[in-house]
């Protein structure tokens, strides 16, 4: 794993843009780019880098394929907090990646094992499509990665979770009010992130040194998600100083 800390939000978000890029030069297969997607604060600054890079002519995401690590279930995709709506919102309008490359786990259909099937053609999808070159991603206070929780298995698919109370609390800013975050989601497994070519993972702010430590340095464990990043050959964190400040 490689931690790189930058010394301001600006210099954290063109390091994370540096490796995604170089990652997909390294991972792709010089025909189609293939990119996981994260919503959330902390890749915002990235996803800024990126469509600078691209109004450079140093990237091109015309004909990129987009695969989401996560989506609320219980409310429709045109919601405009599904992740869905989000991602093309804040990534496909900003680095010009096509809305129509991009894939997100399905949170909706009546009756759970139709949300299951949509969970399993989504790992499927992932897998028909190479395989995602560079996964970016955040991670919770409390560890998670996508939205698995502290207790998930290290070896997880695509599937149903229930959110933490404490991922509700920190995504009710999104909603008017705690009642209306959903309870559940569809996630991108822990297996299933571990797949990708190399993930970027960008944290920033005193409130997330707790998890970075805990990943980073902390035990192998499903109590920390964050730490299968240690299992990963290719991993990048990059961090502000504030993130970094519980690294030994
Ligand atoms: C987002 C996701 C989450 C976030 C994490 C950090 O798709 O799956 O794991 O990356 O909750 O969120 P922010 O960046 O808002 O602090």
């Amino acid at each position: 794993m490689r931690v790189l800390i930058g010394s301001s939000p600006e210099e954290v978000a063109r390091i994370a843009a540096d490796n995604v890029l170089a990652g997909l030069a390294e991972h792709g297969n010089g025909a189609q780019q293939v990119l996981g997607l994260a919503t959330g604060s902390s890749p915002l600054g990235l996803y800024r880098e990126l469509a600078v890079a691209a109004a450079q002519g140093r990237a091109d995401f015309s004909s990129t394929l987009g695969f989401a690590l996560d989506e609320y279930i219980g409310i429709p995709d045109t919601h405009e907090q599904s992740y869905r709506q989000t991602l093309v919102n804040e990534v496909c309008n900003v680095i010009g990646l096509p809305v129509s490359g991009l894939n997100v786990p399905k949170g909706t259909g009546s009756t759970v094992a139709e949300v299951q099937a949509s969970a399993d053609a989504y790992d499927a999808a992932i897998k028909a499509a190479g395989g995602i070159q560079v996964q970016i991603l955040g991670i919770g206070a409390n560890g998670h990665l996508g939205f698995n929780e502290p207790g998930s298995a290290l070896t997880s698919r695509t599937r149903i979770k229930r959110l933490a109370s404490k991922t509700r609390q920190d995504n009710a800013r999104f909603f008017d009010g705690i009642e209306h975050v959903p309870t559940h989601c569809v996630t991108q497994g822990l297996g299933t992130i571990l797949e990708a070519g190399r993930l970027v993972l960008v944290a920033t702010g005193a409130g997330k040194a707790d998890a970075i430590a805990a990943a980073v340095e902390g035990a192998l464990s499903a109590s920390c998600p964050g730490s299968v990043l240690q299992l990963h050959r290719d991993a990048v964190v990059v961090l502000d100083e504030a993130a970094a400040s519980k690294l030994a």
